[in-house]
């Protein structure tokens, strides 16, 4: 139905609110080094984590369409909150009108594919923003795989500002990192596997370590994400074919170019960071 010869090739597109799905990137560019990739950042419009359904929902189309608009066959929503808000939405309902031969993918399934494999007491924490929390995405997508895995969440509200604020090294981080995984505990002493499930927690990793009884295994989810994407991609040629390959890597932002060539720097490891200003709407 769709030659070939029609069909969009081009980079890979990743999005999220803000920084936090560099963290994404940086393992996607790490395992798969020979495609092209274009990170486009709503850092004016971050956080995403307090905000509503029906807007997270509206911002996300909005860049999955203008990723689509620059070329992307394939975009990856390297954010939680968006795929718990608007992955499903966009998949179901809006990607048939868009362009049927695109795919749209998350990060929450991949990451809750090890769960059951590495929980002994089938006690798992969630820690998260408000919006993925309330979502029950976690708990709805562990059970459809672990049915006897019970899922406690602990929204985590101040933590994507500190990352975002560059302030995810501070003692004020010392403190609300605490709070968190103290109040997650409280409400179930039995977990012994917590979820990263947001990406900008990987920059508060060691503090978040540092915090944690030592017998809790923590999950984060660039790896986990990576792999998936490696897996769909040998799953599906067609796609795969798709995905240009020259090693190139550029970035959007809806924030000023320099705020984000500034913050990006923690974290990317490029020199020169090709970084430009895009409008969503
Ligand atoms: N990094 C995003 C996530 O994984 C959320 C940050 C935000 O609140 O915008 O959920």
């Amino acid at each position: 139905m769709y030659p070939s010869s029609t069909l969009k090739t081009g980079p890979i597109g990743v999005f999220d609110s803000g920084y936090g799905g560099l963290t994404i990137l940086e393992k996607f560019r790490e395992l798969l080094p020979q495609y092209d990739y274009l990170y486009l950042g709503d850092n004016a419009r971050t956080p995403y984590g307090s905000r509503s359904f029906e807007i997270v929902y509206e911002f996300t189309l909005q860049a999955v369409k203008k990723l689509f608009g620059l070329g992307c066959p394939l975009v990856v929503i390297a954010c939680n909150t968006a795929s718990a808000k608007a992955l499903r939405t966009i998949q179901q309902h809006d990607l048939p009108h868009l362009d049927p031969t695109r795919r749209v993918l998350g990060v929450i399934r991949p990451t809750v594919e090890c769960i059951g494999h590495v929980t002994r007491t089938r006690h798992v924490g969630l820690l998260a923003t408000v919006g993925t929390v309330k979502s029950q995405s976690y708990p709805l997508e562990i059970k459809k795989l672990f049915p006897d895995v019970q899922v406690t969440g602990e929204a985590c509200p101040l933590w994507v500002p500190l990352v975002e604020n560059n302030e995810y090294d501070s003692e004020g981080a010392d403190y609300f990192v605490k709070k968190y995984i103290n109040e997650l505990l409280e409400k179930d002493p039995e977990t012994d596997t917590i979820i990263l499930g947001c990406t900008h927690y990987p920059l508060l990793q060691e503090k978040i370590r540092q915090f944690t009884p030592p017998h809790i295994r923590l999950i984060a989810q660039g790896e986990l994400v990576a792999e998936s994407l490696k897996d769909y991609l040998h799953r599906h040629p067609e796609m795969n074919a798709r995905c240009t390959r020259g090693r190139h890597c550029r970035f959007l932002t809806t924030e000023s170019v320099e705020k984000f060539r500034e913050s990006a720097s923690v974290f990317l490891h490029d020199k020169e960071v090709d970084v430009r200003n895009v409008v969503l709407e």
